[in-house]
């Protein structure tokens, strides 16, 4: 989703090339032709974006059969023209919006962005990022934090939040918006993918898996257009996400497969295209991947402005244009639609057949009957339009029948639970002379422009200098209603101790100073460095250092001060070049925490919770010794030519430093605790004999062949906690499959973790499930997941590179 700032520097009154809408020579074929042949021996037999045509019906399996004879019923009632009002976007009080039909007593739907709260609202609650919640690796807390969202969604009103993020999964460190997904690694996005879209749906709120599919980098997803040209004119598409088949199934589409098994009501289409196809027309990831192989059954929905022709998307997969409009971002609803009244004329003139139309709308309203939005839903609260900088009052072209109380306060008790999951997604890094938990210093002294009070405002837009980052920029945002930054905690929580604590919140100044001169003559018993790193949608990382020259500021402090606490807010990745420091003690990475982030953080320096987090990505020595980076430029200037190659396959994050032997900094899974834990052996017990290669032919469900989920090994282990002090341990578990498996697999991968909490001398049993997907490759010949022949080897630890235990297992005999 685009973020309103576009519209200040836009004022594009483009239109795509693609808008070709259903003129008789619009073809789907025409989505499927490159103006350079893509490169089948790096691509095998993917090679290019083949047509699956027709799109899949839905049919309400999986338990979705009552709700879909409801919806079933609604859409015989309608007209032509009622039906292209249910599937495409009209600018109104929400980010999307489907407007009403009095007669049919339906109230339409309301679409709200966003990850992480939801960002078109007042009073509402901004919850910790997805980062945030990954790095907890607590399926308690994913649940926990999509309930309490849904919850406040539905309490404003909207119908749909769009939310969780898988795509960017995090190929590349670089990417500007991975912090609004989980993690590079498939299986713990996928795990946080399924708890968040049950959570937000057990509240009642359609949940959105987003976007739809390689939607990697920034740089480009969308076409440039002729700032002087005809609506036709683009000067260059959107870059092409360029994958193979097995690394399509295995990395990009895994977490996907998982929100479709948890029967998330909606997905939505990326702006770039996959294999030369633009993601919302791609009918191979549409109607071949989603809606027959994962037999997902509820709607597609565009990205906003992602729909760049009518009939291509109609029969490609797509179910819902959003915004609706013409132009970048879908802005230009006045211009008209290439859905709309261009769906009608389609279905007229014997372009689109009907049915197609009536699928979309009985894809769309299963999941509504489902979820009982039909029955006193909230209405949308008005002060969402006035808050609306996407779509304002004076761009609205329908009626909106605004009513019910305005200004809701949606939040309550969630700030604690906010504070609690920031606490348990904060990963402490290094913690050399016992430096933390803080033993009630008497003299603290504070530094770094991310400690104090936000000078620009509660909503972030731009990388402001002064003050605390708790969140990222762009649709994945939140408009806080309060911010406890960490330098207000520290003072309050210092009170306790009647300790003088001391401020120096300008980085220039603080780098330009002999930090001796700041400070009373006694050096500080601890000095607390804050740093930020920024990131936002719509452009990529330029570097993964700290920013505003964090990386000075540390060495100014570290050379006086000899129990440098540096703590970090930041999207993700950053490569700490001062991490040997022998003053700096410890390092807590805290990422984006949300509205309780002081609250959060001094809870961890000062004890009162044992840190838990662990990494869900490796921080590598050098930023240079990541792979996969965003294609920033190109050398030739052919409107095609805009091409990211997906060849590192599945060697992205720690499968690729394994791969090449490549020495870390702190790898993928790693986190310190105050407290001791132990772990046994494990013992790996087949679940049932007589285990075959491939899953038998099932009738597909949501989330594929339910073959595929079901627990082949179980795997158990016992962890203890010999330490003093309370603390949640998190075993997990890599496999490594045998030798028969073709080239290309990972050394190892993760496969199972819990978080377990222990009390000083407790031990407690962790059972891991081993499902048949994850004892399997996809085999791009069999189109098939396949369990190799031969020896696995499992990996028990505590990261990916400390292992206490292993253990061989033969899954299928040869
Ligand atoms: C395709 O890629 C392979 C492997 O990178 C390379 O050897 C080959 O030259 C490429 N072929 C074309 C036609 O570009
Ligand atoms: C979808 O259902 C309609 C009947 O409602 C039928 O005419 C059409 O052929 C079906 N489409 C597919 C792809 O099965
Ligand atoms: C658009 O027109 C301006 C003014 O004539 C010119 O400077 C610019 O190069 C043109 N841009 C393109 C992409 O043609
Ligand atoms: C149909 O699409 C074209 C762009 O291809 C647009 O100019 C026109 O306004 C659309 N018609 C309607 C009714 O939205
Ligand atoms: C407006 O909404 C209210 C409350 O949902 C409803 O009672 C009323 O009938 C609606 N009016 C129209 C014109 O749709
Ligand atoms: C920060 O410190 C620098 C260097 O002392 C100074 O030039 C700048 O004005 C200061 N900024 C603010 C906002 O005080
Ligand atoms: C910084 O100040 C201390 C204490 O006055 C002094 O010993 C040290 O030499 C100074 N460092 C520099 C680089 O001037
Ligand atoms: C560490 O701090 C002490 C002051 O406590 C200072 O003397 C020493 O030079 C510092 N070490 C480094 C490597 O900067
Ligand atoms: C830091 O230096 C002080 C003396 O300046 C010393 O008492 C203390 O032990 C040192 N702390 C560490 C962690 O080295
Ligand atoms: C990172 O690697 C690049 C390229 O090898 C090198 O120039 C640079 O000095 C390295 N940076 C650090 C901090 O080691
Ligand atoms: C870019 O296009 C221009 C003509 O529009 C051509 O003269 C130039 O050689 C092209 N540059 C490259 C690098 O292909
Ligand atoms: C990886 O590096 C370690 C330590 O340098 C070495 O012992 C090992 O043989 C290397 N493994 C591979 C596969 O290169």
């Amino acid at each position: 989703m685009a973020i309103a700032r576009y519209l200040l520097g836009g004022l594009c009154l483009y239109t795509s090339a693609h808008a070709q809408a259903f003129d008789s020579t619009a073809s789907n074929d025409d989505a499927f032709s490159y103006v350079q042949p893509l490169n089948t021996t790096i691509l095998g037999p993917y090679g290019h974006s083949p047509s699956v045509l027709p799109a899949p019906n839905a049919t309400g399996n999986g338990g979705w059969e009552d709700a879909l004879a409801k919806a079933r019923e609604f859409v015989a009632q309608l007209t032509l023209e009622e039906k292209a009002d249910m599937v495409t976007g009209q600018p109104g009080p929400c980010v999307g919006n489907i407007v009403a039909l009095p007669r049919l007593g339906f109230n339409g739907l309301c679409l709200q962005d966003g990850p992480l709260a939801i960002r078109v609202a007042d009073y509402a609650s901004v919850f910790a990022a997805g980062v945030t919640a990954a790095a907890t690796w607590d399926k308690g807390i994913l649940y926990e934090r999509g309930f309490a969202m849904g919850q406040e969604f539905r309490a404003k009103g909207a119908h749909v939040a769009l939310a969780p993020v898988c795509g960017p999964l995090g190929r590349s460190a670089y990417s500007g918006r991975n912090w609004e997904g989980f993690s590079p690694d498939p299986y713990l996005t996928g795990i946080a993918m399924e708890r968040t879209v049950t959570g937000i749906q057990d509240a009642g709120v359609q949940a959105t898996a987003k976007h739809y599919i390689g939607n990697e980098q920034e740089t480009q997803r969308n076409p440039t257009f002729n700032p002087n040209g005809s609506v036709t004119d683009v000067l260059f598409e959107a870059v092409s996400a360029n994958i193979d088949d097995r690394t399509i199934h295995e990395l990009y589409l895994w977490p996907f497969a998982n929100a479709v098994h948890a029967k998330v009501a909606s997905v939505m289409c990326s702006y770039q295209r996959i294999n030369g196809s633009y993601g919302c027309e791609n009918s191979k990831t549409l109607n071949g991947l989603l809606k027959t192989e994962l037999g997902f059954q509820g709607y597609v929905m565009s990205d906003w402005g992602a729909t760049h022709s009518g009939l291509a998307t109609a029969e490609g997969g797509m179910d819902m244009n959003m915004p609706g409009g013409l132009g970048m971002y879908g802005l230009y609803p006045q211009l008209g639609s290439v859905w709309g009244g261009n769906l009608t004329a389609a279905v007229n003139n014997g372009s689109l057949p009907e049915s197609r139309v009536d699928d979309m709308i009985i894809r769309i309203l299963t999941p509504y009957y489902l979820l009982g939005q039909d029955q006193d839903f909230p209405t949308t609260d008005p002060s969402s339009a006035d808050l609306n900088t996407f779509s304002p009052r004076s761009t609205w072209l329908r009626e909106f029948n605004l009513t019910g109380p305005s200004n809701r306060d949606v939040r309550d008790d969630h700030g604690a639970l906010i504070r609690r999951h920031g606490a348990a997604g904060t990963v402490l890094l290094k913690n050399e002379n016992n430096a933390l938990p803080l033993k009630s210093p008497k003299s603290i002294a504070v530094f770094g422009n991310d400690a104090g009070e936000d000078t620009q405002g509660f909503y972030n837009q731009v990388n402001f200098e002064y003050g605390t980052l708790s969140v990222g920029g762009g649709s994945g945002t939140g408009r806080l209603t309060y911010l406890i930054t960490p330098l207000e905690a520290v003072k309050q929580r210092a009170a306790q101790d009647n300790a003088l604590v001391q401020q120096w919140l300008n980085n220039t100044l603080i780098i330009n100073s002999n930090v001796t001169d700041l400070w009373i003559p006694q050096v500080p018993e601890v000095c607390l460095v804050f740093l930020k790193t920024w990131a936002e949608e719509g452009a990529d990382r330029p570097h993964l250092d700290v920013d505003w020259d964090g990386n000075d500021v540390v060495e100014s402090v570290a050379k006086y001060c000899n129990n440098t606490v540096v703590v970090t807010h930041s999207s993700g990745i950053n490569t700490l070049p001062w991490a040997d420091h022998p003053n700096v003690t410890a390092i807590v990475a805290a990422h984006y925490p949300g509205q309780e982030s002081g609250n959060a953080i001094v809870d961890v320096l000062y004890g009162d919770v044992n840190p838990s987090g662990h990494l869900p990505y490796t921080i590598a020595l050098n930023g240079t010794d990541y792979n996969a980076p965003p294609t920033t430029a190109i050398q030739t200037n052919g409107t095609d030519d805009w091409q990211s190659w997906f060849d590192e396959k599945l060697h992205i994050d720690y499968r690729y430093f394994d791969a090449e032997n490549i020495t870390v900094r702190y790898e993928f899974g790693f986190g310190l605790s105050y407290t001791i834990f132990n772990m046994s052996e494990i013992t790996a017990t087949a679940v049932e004999t007589g285990i075959s290669s491939l899953p038998a032919d099932q009738p597909t469900q949501p989330g594929g062949n339910p073959l595929l989920w079901t627990t082949l090994y179980q795997v158990s282990l016992d962890v203890s906690n010999s330490g003093d002090v309370y603390g949640a341990a998190v075993p997990q578990l890599y496999v490594s499959l045998p030798d028969s498996a073709p080239e290309g697999t990972p050394l190892r991968q993760l496969r199972g973790f819990e978080k377990v909490y222990l009390s000083p001398g407790e031990t407690q049993s962790v059972t891991f499930d081993l499902l048949r997907r994850d004892l399997s490759y996809w085999d791009v010949v069999q189109q098939n997941w396949v369990i190799p022949e031969g020896e696995f080897t499992l990996h028990a630890g505590w990261s990916s590179r400390d292992f206490q235990a292993e253990a061989a297992i033969t899954v299928v005999s040869s």
